[in-house]
């Protein structure tokens, strides 16, 4: 194992597939020792700055449950409760916190933002959602599905992604199975899948880990054996409500419900989702949505989230502990 110390987390293209195996490794012996009330803090006297330009529950709770295991104080900034953007760059920001934290976790827009914070702060700077990517929770889906998956190692694992190819999720779920040499496919609209210069990176990845990558617009080829079915959100945070009315029209061919677990032939099929999720209109926006577009579930109906093929909370709890993984490895006491 190579140390991790003083490193960034910012995207799983900065990582070899050995680090990021390493990541998992730890993550899966930090749960165990919680579990077994062994575990031991390495982070005692560490102040940990959060700063969230757009909401969260997991993330937010994951750091700070992880930070507070492990000895650690933070310090939490919401959107709107700081002079960040507003009245003071990155780049100063960076600077500032660098002085008085130890680590800086960063949710927001663009990824050139976290990479700048990075550049700029001096201490290791953990990516909590970018535009771009989403790198933790694809730490925490990776273990989950090794969980789920007894006596296989990840390059024998096969899932399908279904819906927006094209957001954070999409990148970083193909990104990770390339580097893991994994059999992904993309299961969207043409016009959802991802960049080309992306796709392209990952096909170069590809061909020295054994990964395979397919891109589709098929849901019956693209879902065929697959061990795990993942989706997301139609439409991400950021964006437009008014994309709501072409996503709902282009995604609901690619929406995960009973027929769609059918046509894996998979009778032991997983399903995952980052989470939050339009599993039915008992929020505010679903309520909205049913009542512009009359549907109860989008991107996945109520009975699959509710079946016993659905993992959801054993990965939204793996959030905490991959979180908690990779403040250890590039901040805490050897
Ligand atoms: N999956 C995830 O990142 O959830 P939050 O937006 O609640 O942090
Ligand atoms: N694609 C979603 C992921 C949320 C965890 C978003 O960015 O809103």
């Amino acid at each position: 194992t190579t140390t991790l110390k003083n490193r960034h987390f910012l995207k799983l293209l900065d990582f070899t597939p050995e680090e990021i195996q390493q990541l998992i490794t730890l993550a899966l012996a930090l749960k165990d020792d919680k579990k077994a009330g062994l575990e031991r803090p390495c982070l005692r006297g560490k102040n940990i700055a959060l700063i969230f330009e757009k909401t969260s529950t997991r993330t937010r709770c994951a750091f700070e449950v992880a930070a507070f295991d492990q000895g650690a104080h933070v310090t939490y900034l919401g959107p709107g409760g700081s002079q960040i953007g507003h009245k003071e760059s990155m780049k100063d920001t960076a600077r500032v916190l660098g002085r008085m934290y130890d680590g800086i976790e960063y949710r927001g827009f663009a990824q050139k933002i976290v990479e700048e914070l990075a550049e700029f702060s001096g201490v290791p700077v953990w990516n909590g959602l970018t535009d771009e990517f989403h790198p933790t929770q694809i730490l925490a889906d990776l273990m989950t599905m090794l969980e789920h998956s007894p006596g296989k190692k990840l390059s024998q694992i096969s899932f399908a992604y279904l819906g927006d190819a094209r957001n954070n999720m999409g990148n970083s779920l193909m990104v990770g199975a390339a580097k893991m040499g994994m059999d992904i496919r993309l299961v969207a609209p043409k016009s959802f899948w991802p960049e080309e210069t992306l796709v392209a990176v990952c096909r170069d990845i590809a061909r020295t880990t054994g990964a395979r990558i397919l891109l589709t617009e098929h849901v019956e080829e693209g879902v065929q054996g697959v061990d795990f079915l993942y989706t997301d959100v139609w439409v991400s945070m950021g964006e437009a409500k008014t994309a709501w009315a072409e996503r709902i029209s282009l995604m609901t061919p690619y929406q995960v419900n009973a027929a769609v677990l059918n046509a894996t032939g998979n009778p032991d099929v997983k399903f995952m989702h980052c989470l939050p999720a339009f599993h039915n209109e008992e929020t505010t926006l679903g309520k909205e949505l049913e009542i512009a577009y009359g549907m109860k579930g989008l991107e996945v109906t109520d009975d699959v989230f509710e079946s016993p093929h659905s993992i959801v909370f054993d990965e939204a709890e793996n959030r905490m502990h991959t979180i908690k993984a990779v403040m250890v490895a590039t901040l805490g006491d050897d």
